[in-house]
């Protein structure tokens, strides 16, 4: 089939070429110069595992076009997917859907000829219809709308797009459903659930699914606090109810707290879409607000395990961004933590194996290191933020000669009879220490 993507971020780039890699021929849109140049060059703007090469491919094979020419882009294909962002409207809790709404009024502007507008992007309740309303306005009646979110992970994305546990599809009119069955042929033959509703249903569908995984991992988050005071491994914990089929075994990693581009934007989301229509989600609601809270009990933590008085202490951390396998820095818990602890007079270092560089640039009292060993030499305290695959084999003893040293784990990457075999002075989430 021939298809359109409007914007190349993580959901438009990573569909887009996964498309092409299964036989479509896909035009991928964005209105950023530098980023289509880029593309046409081979190079992807994100960084995402076995993206480059994939890219590289389907755009030798002529299945994967980079432009900035919407009008042609649209013209050329039979389906149409919007990528572009939804973020938090600023000092609120709104979804912003201005980036939907210019796209929608530039494709219908671009064609008079029958075509099939598909929302990828997490957009509210709702949304297909007041989409409806614009086109009727205009007097058109050429477009069909459906709502088709998409489920990637950043880091696991090409591996999620090409086996979903469903591929959700949302429409008002059944005949729609067979020719997205035919676009998705090739994953439902290797096991996607192929799964209708109607338009509303399934833009609901991704807010509650976000918002539940997002409680979840709040949950376990909130029972390591409790594992902490009554001395028990909340890893146990996370093993023993997930082993209820009922419950999942996923998504039951204590760590710092979630953040990525969905989770926290999704759940604020889903809170304002319910106020919207008078329903008080206060579940949710408590979710963001424990989330947003998890980074002062850390910070407690750290004094605990370093002291009150941090100034002039070294402290290295391993990994800045939201998790593994990603350049993506968007709610890290690092963006708190660091300039909260260089404020305090620590003096701060990070290394992060996706050469996340100048990100804290402008903060007084921290540096990047461009290796481990250099990052943690003389550290009297060392974070580990992020589970990069490369620190899970570090040899601390090995590294930093400190008597002192002090590792505080926030993913819980390392086992807690080695740590107590090697002597380490050893912290984790929700797990006994070793001191
Ligand atoms: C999420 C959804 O999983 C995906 O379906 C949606 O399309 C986009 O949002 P993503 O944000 O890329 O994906 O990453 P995910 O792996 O879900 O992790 C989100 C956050 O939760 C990260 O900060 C991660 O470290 C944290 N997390 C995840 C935990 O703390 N514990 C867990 O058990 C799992």
């Amino acid at each position: 089939m021939k298809l359109c993507m409007i914007g190349t971020g993580y959901v438009g780039l990573v569909s887009g070429t996964c498309f092409a890699d299964i036989g479509n021929q896909v035009y991928c849109v964005d209105k950023d110069v530098s980023k289509i140049n880029k593309l046409n060059l081979g190079i992807s703007p994100i960084y995402e595992p076995g993206l480059n090469e994939l890219i590289k491919k389907n755009y030798t094979a002529n299945r994967l076009i980079f432009t900035t020419d919407l009008k042609k882009a649209v013209n050329s294909s039979d389906i149409i997917f919007i990528c572009v962002g939804t973020p938090t409207k600023k000092g609120s809790l709104k979804v912003d859907l201005s980036y939907v709404y210019k796209s929608i009024k530039e494709i219908i502007s671009s064609t008079k000829n029958k075509k099939i507008i598909v929302t990828k992007s997490t957009v509210p309740v709702g949304t297909g219809d007041e989409i409806e309303k614009i086109i009727k306005k205009l007097k058109r009646k050429n477009f069909e709308i459906i709502s088709n979110p998409e489920f990637l992970r950043e880091g696991d994305a090409i591996r999620d797009f090409r086996y979903p546990d469903r591929i959700v599809i949302g429409s008002n009119n059944k005949k729609i459903f067979k020719k997205m069955r035919t676009l998705y042929t090739p994953l439902i033959s290797k096991g996607a659930k192929f799964f209708t509703t109607s338009r509303r249903g399934a833009e609901l569908i991704k807010y509650a699914s976000n918002a539940f995984l997002a409680t979840k991992i709040t949950f376990i988050n909130e029972i390591s606090n409790l594992c902490e005071k009554t001395e028990v491994n909340v890893e146990d914990i996370s093993l023993g109810i997930g082993s209820d089929n009922r419950i999942g075994s996923r998504f039951l990693r204590a760590g710092p707290a979630y953040g990525g581009s969905c989770f926290p934007k999704d759940t604020k989301g889903l809170v304002s879409i319910a106020e919207k229509n008078k329903i008080n989600l206060s579940i949710v609601k408590s979710v963001i607000k424990s989330n947003q809270n998890r980074v002062n009990l850390h910070t407690k933590r750290i004094h605990k395990i370093i002291g009150s008085n941090v100034r002039n202490k070294k402290i290295a951390f391993l990994g800045v961004t939201f998790k593994p396998n990603t350049d993506d820095m968007r709610d890290s818990t690092s963006l708190k933590m660091i300039p909260y602890l260089c404020k305090k007079g620590a003096k701060v270092s990070y290394y992060d194996p996706s050469g996340k560089k100048k990100e804290f640039s402008k903060i007084k009292n921290c540096k990047y290191e461009n290796d481990i060993k250099n990052n943690c030499k003389n550290a009297d305290l060392i974070i580990l933020l992020t589970e990069w695959d490369e620190f899970k084999t570090i040899d601390f003893k090995k590294i930093n000669k400190n008597k002192n040293l002090r590792i505080y784990d926030l993913r819980n990457l390392y086992n807690l009879d080695q740590m107590k075999d090697k002597k380490m002075k050893y912290y984790s989430v929700g797990r006994p220490d070793i001191n």
